[in-house]
């Protein structure tokens, strides 16, 4: 349904450039700009459509389910920069996965914006699909191939990539990844871990350049976890690839957030900021069931006030201090 909102918005798809290695970020603010406009939410300001730099920006959708479930993704304006990695954050049932679904064109909203790479993508997903990888929350139902392999190759084998140029991909992406030996099995025998480690291969194979990934690390290993982290830092940073995606690893948001944005119960984007921004809030996060990262809970029960939310930034704090000898691994910690 149009809205007056569509009115405003510069409906023109832009091309955009990620900034690639060694480029430098954009800075673009994400501050509400526009005057409020929406007839559901009068209180809350919204920007008058997507910036360039935004790869991904969502404004006040209102969503009703079959069943009559509403979720309003109202208050603040979404907006994920090209190159970067943006997390959400909110407790069960709060919206996060509907965002997502509406970036992916899943879902068509009843009112208010969604733009990805400058396109609605519920009309427009053909336009963009080859630019996106997604992991969806249960990655079942996208592993649909009878082995691994083939599964890891069904997107690049859609879009009509000759056969040499998949193998290749194929072979580099599932060693990246710690899964080649996985090849010859049938994803549906994998564990949770394994199933979302190949169904990230297949996202990642056709070098997509904006990358959903909806709860990232649900069913990994630490050891694993550390891994993915590190991958994603290493696309952003050295590829400009942009990642948009949903954890409730409050301990890792330091490590895998360039920027965040705190849902509540509803939908309501109540919070943005980078990770130190946003655990500044200690009561709206408490509002959204979100519980400091336990660093910053130690430090704050030790009467500190500093609220390191790594170690490396921890071991920053205490060593000057005397109360620990900085080791070469703790240079080494995320
Ligand atoms: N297919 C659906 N039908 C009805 N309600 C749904 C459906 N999918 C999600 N919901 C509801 O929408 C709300 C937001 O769900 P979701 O986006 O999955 O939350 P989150 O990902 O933050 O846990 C919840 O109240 C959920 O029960
Ligand atoms: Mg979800």
């Amino acid at each position: 349904m149009a809205t007056d909102r569509d009115k405003d918005v510069d409906m023109t798809p832009v091309s955009f450039a990620p900034p690639g290695p060694g480029g430098a970020k954009l800075d673009i603010p994400r501050t509400a700009q526009g005057a409020p406009d929406c007839a559901l939410c009068q209180k809350h300001l919204h920007r008058h459509g997507p910036h360039p730099a935004d790869v991904a920006y969502v404004s006040c959708v209102l969503h009703s389910f079959d069943d009559g479930t509403a979720v309003h993704l109202c208050g603040l304006d979404f907006c994920a920069h090209i190159g970067e990695r943006t997390v959400l954050l909110g407790p069960n049932g709060a919206g996060k996965s509907t965002l997502l679904a509406h970036l992916l064109g899943l879902l068509k909203s009843d009112e208010g914006v969604v733009r990805v790479f400058g396109v609605d993508p519920h009309k427009e997903w053909r336009a963009i699909r080859q630019r996106v990888g997604v992991v969806l929350q249960n990655v079942d139902v996208q592993l649909i191939m009878p082995t691994v392999y083939d599964d890891i190759c069904f997107s690049a084998r859609q879009y009509g990539w000759e056969r040499a140029r998949i193998e290749a991909a194929a072979t580099d992406i599932m060693k990246r990844l710690g899964i080649s030996q996985l090849a010859g099995r049938t994803p549906q025998s994998l564990s949770g871990g394994e199933k979302r480690k190949v169904a990230l291969a297949g996202a990642l194979l056709t070098r997509p350049e904006l990358l959903v990934l909806d709860e990232a690390f649900e069913g990994l290993d630490p050891a694993s976890r550390a891994e993915i982290v590190n991958l994603l830092a290493e696309l952003s940073r050295d590829e400009g690839v942009s990642i948009v995606l949903t954890t409730h690893d409050i301990d890792a948001v330091a490590e895998i957030a360039d920027y965040c944005y705190v849902l509540r119960a509803g939908g309501e984007i109540v919070l943005s900021g980078t990770p130190a921004e946003i655990f500044e809030h200690a009561d709206l996060l408490e509002a959204s069931n979100i519980r400091p990262p336990i660093l910053a809970e130690l430090f704050e029960r030790l009467g500190s006030k500093e609220r390191p939310l790594t170690v490396a930034d921890a071991v920053e704090v205490l060593a000057p201090a005397g109360n620990v000898v900085k080791s070469e691994a703790s240079n080494n910690q995320p």
